[in-house]
């Protein structure tokens, strides 16, 4: 860990606005008796029992965890089927003509899928899969737009006990092949294209590209989004097949669910570290699906009669456990929506919101924070008082943000949680209860029942209330991965050897002022959050250097007012090569090539030589301040302090601090 959190505590406001509960939402709530934390600190085994023996298991657990740090595994001996629990238990109630899934497209289309609907095309897909050679146990890749195929794939993969991976669909083919070569996957299933703000996003050529260099991938399942007329694909004859052709030639409607393990691989999903490639978290059967249906009940507060709608992309954690896995556990309605804020204009979201009558609505600050920017004028167009619920993921919110999302969309009436989590940790761990916590704005508040967070300094001891230090977890809980697929040695030294193997450490800073309340402070580690999202320092480096023309190049991540941080690159060039705009525009189209367009520098700059210390590790703390405007801090330990005051001047002087 590079960054001292005590560093940057100065930075954080004191924030004195307090936002209790509302009495009427907390009559009615899921979770309105305080005791519940209790209960949880009292006995968390005993807790997570009742909390799981509300899902459908075929075998009941023989012990509920088995904790041999930093090794873990709950429910163990139970066997159950999370597509049986999302979509099967539901059928056989009223809700079989219920709403699962309401998807609405970029252009306005729209498929509404009830839980018979979704329970049929979830085992005739399960049988697909089966017909390609899927087995229990094999991976299935998936790179596909936000449309109802993606959760139906996920449903049919945990079916049949074949763990998925998706791969965001803005991620490029080389990310693509190196996730499905990691996870070794033998099926991908991708479509002949998806829509963002109206043009074609070329997914199946990007395929085919990484599919230059994939062995394993057996075949490919193609689902026709925007058909030959728009955009016409090849096919690779043996190997590629339309979705819709391969669902036609499936005989009978019903797979019966494998009756699983609890510790049963569900998904491996791919998220940025420190270090080298992305790492392939793993989530289990029955932890992941107990940490995520509790929490969409808890904190999402999801009832029957709710239309929920969580912004995120089926892409990353958020989609998986809140549009997924969470709220169909939980029998809900479900929106899955194609598109983007501003498309075709900015009201959609709120054009959403009044026309489905959306109750819960769970989005990200960076969502909100455009929103803001582009005025109330679009939102005031709009009869918002369907929503009840509103919720944040994804970074910290900042104050004002959280308020305008207050006044604005929630009209002072509906509860705001803010929600802490990580691919890592499957679930929502801190975050207020909509009927019982107190808000603050800025803070994601307590820990939810049974999660057992501190804040600790360089030598794990506890930091008083107040004082930064590092957020750890101090117990397991249900939901929380189990290895980095095919690395547990990474999974180890990454996350449980700086404290022993009993505390995972999470990366995050973090401060606990004098009620408990806990208030993140951002990685503290070379990880970057850009709009929600996670990149590694090292990722791009390795994609920047990986250009003929750069010798060297120390990515960091810098303040943005809308994107939270935005992606700086400093780069040093080859001998002989002119470092002028046109390398700049060249280099951020090659790291979009080659990672995805979410990890393009928004600034590059170019320098002679990078700070470095004498065991010739780049200082990136250094080119922070340099970048932020900040006194600097130690330099002693520089080979050549006069790099970084070179540097500095050339920032300054360039322009390139604005
Ligand atoms: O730094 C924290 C930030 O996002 C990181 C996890 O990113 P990822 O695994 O991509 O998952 C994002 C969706 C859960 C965390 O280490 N983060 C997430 N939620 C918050 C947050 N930071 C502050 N407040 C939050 N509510």
């Amino acid at each position: 860990m590079s960054v001292d959190p005590t560093g940057t505590i100065e930075g954080l406001l004191v924030e004195s606005r307090r936002y209790p509960p509302n009495p009427e939402f907390a009559a009615s709530a899921n979770v309105n008796d305080p005791e519940i934390y209790q209960r949880a600190s009292d006995d968390p085994e005993g807790f997570w029992a009742s909390v799981a023996a509300e899902l459908d298991w075929d075998q009941k657990w023989d012990t509920v965890l088995e904790w041999d740090p930093p090794k873990v595994s709950w429910f163990n001996g139970g066997k159950l089927n999370v597509s049986y629990n999302c979509v099967d238990r539901h059928v056989k109630t009223w809700r079989k003509t219920k709403a699962a899934i309401i998807w609405e497209g970029e252009a306005g289309e729209e498929r509404i899928l009830t839980y018979q609907e979704l329970y049929r095309e979830v085992n005739r897909t399960a049988l697909m899969l089966k017909s390609l050679g899927v087995a229990k146990g094999d991976r299935v890749a998936v790179y596909l737009p936000m449309i109802p195929e993606l959760a139906i794939i996920l449903l049919a993969c945990a079916r049949i006990g074949a763990p998925h991976s998706v791969v965001f669909g803005g991620f490029s083919p080389d990310s693509l092949s190196d996730r499905i070569n990691d996870c070794g996957a033998k099926v991908l299933v991708t479509a002949d294209g998806g829509f963002r703000r109206g043009a074609v996003v070329a997914l199946k050529e990007n395929a085919d590209k990484a599919l230059e260099d994939t062995p394993t991938i057996e075949h490919v399942v193609v689902v026709q989004r925007v058909g030959a007329e728009k955009h016409p694909v090849e096919m690779k004859k043996g190997r590629d097949i339309w979705w819709h052709d391969a669902m036609a030639a499936v005989s009978g409607n019903y797979c019966a669910p494998e009756s699983l393990d609890a510790e049963h691989p569900l998904y491996i999903l791919y998220t940025s570290g420190t270090t080298g490639k992305p790492k392939g978290v793993l989530h289990t059967t029955g932890g992941y699906l107990v940490g995520a249906y509790a929490t969409s009940k808890w904190v999402l507060d999801l009832k029957d009669d709710d239309i929920y709608w969580c912004t995120a992309d089926i892409g990353w954690v958020t989609g998986h456990s809140y549009i997924v896995y969470g709220p169909l556990a939980n029998g809900a309605t479900s929106v899955m929506f194609e598109g983007t804020p501003d498309y075709p204009d900015r009201d959609r979201f709120w054009d959403i919101i009044e026309r489905r009558a959306i109750t819960v609505l769970y989005t990200a600050p960076t969502a909100i924070r455009a929103c803001m920017r582009w005025g109330t004028e679009h939102v005031e167009k709009h009869d918002l008082s369907s929503l009840r619920l509103l919720g944040t993921v994804g970074e910290p919110i900042n104050p004002e943000a959280w308020i305008w999302y207050n006044d604005h969309i929630g009209h002072g009436k509906c509860p705001i949680v803010d929600t802490w989590w990580q691919t890592e940790t499957g679930a929502i761990m801190i975050s207020g209860l909509p009927g019982l916590t107190t808000m603050k704005p800025g803070s994601a508040t307590v820990p939810l029942p049974g999660i057992v967070p501190d804040i600790v300094d360089e030598q794990g001891n506890s930091v008083p209330d107040g004082q930064g230090g590092y957020l750890v977890m101090r117990r397991p809980w249900p939901s929380m991965f189990r290895t980095i697929w095919g690395d547990w040695d990474r999974y180890v030294s990454t996350y449980f050897s700086k404290y022993g193997p009993n505390v995972y450490v999470t990366g995050d800073g973090a401060k606990r002022d004098d009620e408990g309340y806990i208030w993140l402070m951002g990685r503290v580690d070379d990880v970057l959050n850009v709009a929600g999202h996670r990149l590694g320092t090292m990722e791009i480096e390795s994609a920047l250097v990986s250009h003929p023309s750069v010798a060297e190049a120390a990515v960091i991540g810098v303040s943005d007012e809308l994107k939270g941080q935005a992606v700086a690159a400093f780069v040093t060039p080859r001998l002989g090569v002119d470092a002028n705009d046109a390398l700049v525009n060249e280099l951020r189209a090659h790291v979009s090539e080659k990672i995805g367009p979410i990890a393009r520098p928004d600034r590059i700059f170019f320098t002679a030589e990078l700070p470095k210390t004498r065991s010739a590790k780049i200082m990136r703390r250094l080119l922070r301040d340099v970048a932020e405007g900040r006194v600097m801090g130690d330099t002693t330990t520089l080979t050549d302090p006069t790099v970084l005051e070179e540097i500095k001047k050339q920032y300054e002087d360039t322009g390139a601090a604005e």
